[in-house]
């Protein structure tokens, strides 16, 4: 959440600011600001998008070799000019961007008020500049000894990087629990959330770690150090991205970019970890711990949103496949109460990102009590990839648009795969049947493909529908953690109140809902309990509602009773969501279309969600 965008070097500061927050921007886009040292402290800032901020930073000086800028998703204070970053502090020698949150900045503010401090925001981040600023006066320290100092009295979460009027040669980042790339340049560096405004100019980078500062030379140099003061070396990394993985390569938006990445993105999960002819897995994070995996008392899965939906169609497969017990947590939820955890546990962390700070802290409480963590990211070297003792990538690539699509398929995929590694270690599968599934896995890039060409009907499907108050969308088994991926779709994109639901729980409740201004979006596609499906949608129909079908390819019972079908080609059950998935995420794109919705960037939410 909030992007954040550092230079220093000896070329202009503003553009690649202004180019770094358009590319951070799906992390919050409520306001945006820039501060530039050119001999003054030059602040420009403005609520709503980067586009107005650059309309107002028109005409106005925006020279300088050294700024920072931010993108922002309100925490503490409304979207405002006021609460917008930079934030300055009252001597305006001092300039911060933040990313995260001050939990004790009540306390800590009113002890700057005592002391004469004023605050021209509502936000954590103006107590912050104000709290380096007085230690730096008070203690008659430099900029990053005060910063070192302020740090260690502040609880919470932050990535923040501060500039200093008096010293123009220099800017200080620091972090903790929010992510920060540091990109080395030739005599120059960058600053950044992610690595996404950093690649087109240097592909070394360092990403710092959870309470470590960095001060950045312009004459190149790096220090980087811990809030005891202790020296560290910096691990400099090499950067996988490249250019065109971040733009929209024709697209109109990245969500529709995404989804028709899928068929690629999962040949790419899967590449080199399978091969159907010759019956072998190898997901390299499973190989070294199969045997305490399967021999775990309980797989606790921890995950937040789509993550979690992906880690409900897991429990089915790993429960089906490799006969070992999971359980699907909420992260969010898991975090408040007292669960019973041991060291014969394992936890798998799910998560695009790799920064949702919930999922962190679950981690978290799972660690200390002794549980193997297995972390299922997209980000490389994201938190959540670093605190866990094995796991897997994604290898889905950026995912930019705030809704979650490639990153949802190609954690299944990784989680098919891990369960039949496990069964296979195991012996609790067959050589047939796992040759079955791989052969089936191997094809699913291809049925994508089959199932992205329905993209018109789809759209006319839409069409009918766009304007719908609410949405019911149903499965059963497997289907339905598809039913609830496919009704957050279509709320996060399109503002539309949509529910998932287990069909057979419709008779318990939802079914009071229904009448002839309900759609009700069934995901029918599981041959093992195709008959109740077809009775759930009698119900329905018996009351008026509206049927759309998502079926595979000729099901005449559902065709006849349907008012909308969607054909999708056949695949081995377990696989299924793969599949279904693609005409929700299409249907949900074109109704918030239709709704004319931002669908890249929805409103109030964020990509990742580094609060709690
Ligand atoms: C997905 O469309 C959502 N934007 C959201 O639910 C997301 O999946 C959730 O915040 C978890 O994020 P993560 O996978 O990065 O941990």
């Amino acid at each position: 959440m909030c992007g954040i965008v550092g230079y220093i070097g000896p070329k202009e500061a503003y553009p690649i600011l202004i180019k770094g927050l358009k590319r951070l921007e799906y992390r919050g886009y409520d306001s945006a600001g820039v501060a530039l040292l050119n001999g003054d402290l030059t602040i420009l800032k403005k609520e709503g998008k980067v586009s107005d901020l650059e309309m107002h930073a028109e005409g106005k000086n925006k020279t300088g070799t050294v700024g920072i800028g931010h993108t922002r998703w309100a925490t503490h204070g409304v979207p405002s000019d006021l609460n917008a970053h930079p934030h300055v502090s009252n001597s305006a020698q001092l300039a911060i961007i933040h990313n995260g949150i001050i939990e004790n900045y009540a306390s800590l503010k009113t002890e700057l008020v005592k002391r004469g401090y004023t605050f021209k925001s509502d936000t954590d981040t103006e107590v912050l500049m104000n709290l380096i600023e007085d230690i730096k006066k008070e203690e008659e320290v430099d900029i990053e000894e005060a910063l070192r100092i302020a740090l260690n009295e502040v609880v919470g979460a932050y990535a923040i990087v501060v500039i200093d009027k008096a010293n123009p040669d220099k800017i200080i980042a620091a972090r903790k629990g929010s992510p920060l790339v540091i990109g080395i340049g030739d005599k120059e560096f960058y600053v950044a959330s992610d690595a996404s405004p950093i690649v087109e100019f240097t592909k070394e980078v360092v990403y710092l770690n959870d309470e470590e500062f960095a001060v950045l030379h312009r004459n190149g140099d790096m220090e980087i150090k811990d809030l005891g003061n202790i020296t560290k070396t910096p691990y400099i990394q090499k950067l996988e991205m490249d250019l065109e993985t971040i733009e929209k390569g024709g697209y109109d938006t990245f969500m529709l970019k995404e989804i028709y990445e899928q068929p690629k993105v999962i040949g790419d999960a899967l590449r080199g970890r399978m091969n159907a002819k010759e019956g072998w897995i190898k997901l390299g994070g499973v190989s070294e711990f199969a045997t305490r995996i399967n021999n775990a008392e309980r797989l606790i899965i921890g995950a937040c949103g789509t993550s979690w939906h992906s880690g409900l169609i897991a429990e089915y497969v790993i429960e089906e496949l490799a006969r070992v017990p999971v359980e699907v947590e909420y992260a969010s939820e898991f975090r408040y109460r007292n669960p019973i955890v041991t060291s014969k546990d394992v936890m798998i962390a799910i998560s695009q990102s790799g920064e949702t700070a919930d999922t962190l802290a679950a981690i978290e409480i799972a660690k200390e009590r002794q549980a193997l963590i297995f972390g299922i990211c997209n980000v490389i070297g994201s938190s959540i990839s670093r605190v866990s003792h094995a796991g897997a990538y994604t290898h889905a690539g950026p995912e930019i648009g705030v809704a979650s699509t490639k990153a949802f398929s190609t954690q299944v995929a990784i989680l098919m795969l891990m369960a039949l590694q496990l069964a296979q270690k195991k012996g609790s599968i067959s050589a047939s049947r796992l040759r079955q599934i791989l052969y089936e896995l191997e094809e699913i890039p291809k049925k994508i493909e089959e199932a992205l060409t329905l993209n018109d009907e789809i759209e006319r499907i839409a069409a009918k529908y766009f304007e719908a108050e609410n949405f019911l969308y149903l499965g059963r088994g497997i289907n339905f953690p598809v039913a609830l991926e496919g009704a957050l779709k279509l709320k996060e994109i399109s503002y539309i109140h949509a529910e998932g639901y287990p069909a057979a729980e419709m008779k318990h409740g939802p079914i009071a809902l229904i009448d002839e201004n309900m759609p009700v979006l069934f995901i029918a596609t599981n041959k093992s309990a195709h008959e109740k499906i077809v009775s759930n949608i009698q119900e329905v129909k018996a009351r008026k509602g509206k049927v759309i079908a998502v079926i595979n390819h000729a099901d005449e019972v559902i065709e006849g009773l349907a008012d909308d079908v969607i054909r999708v080609p056949e695949t081995e059950e377990l696989l299924s969501p793969l599949v279904s998935i693609v005409p929700l995420q299409l249907l949900s794109y074109h109704i918030a279309l239709m709704r004319n919705c931002n669908v890249d960037q929805p409103r109030n939410l964020a990509k990742s969600v580094t609060v709690e």
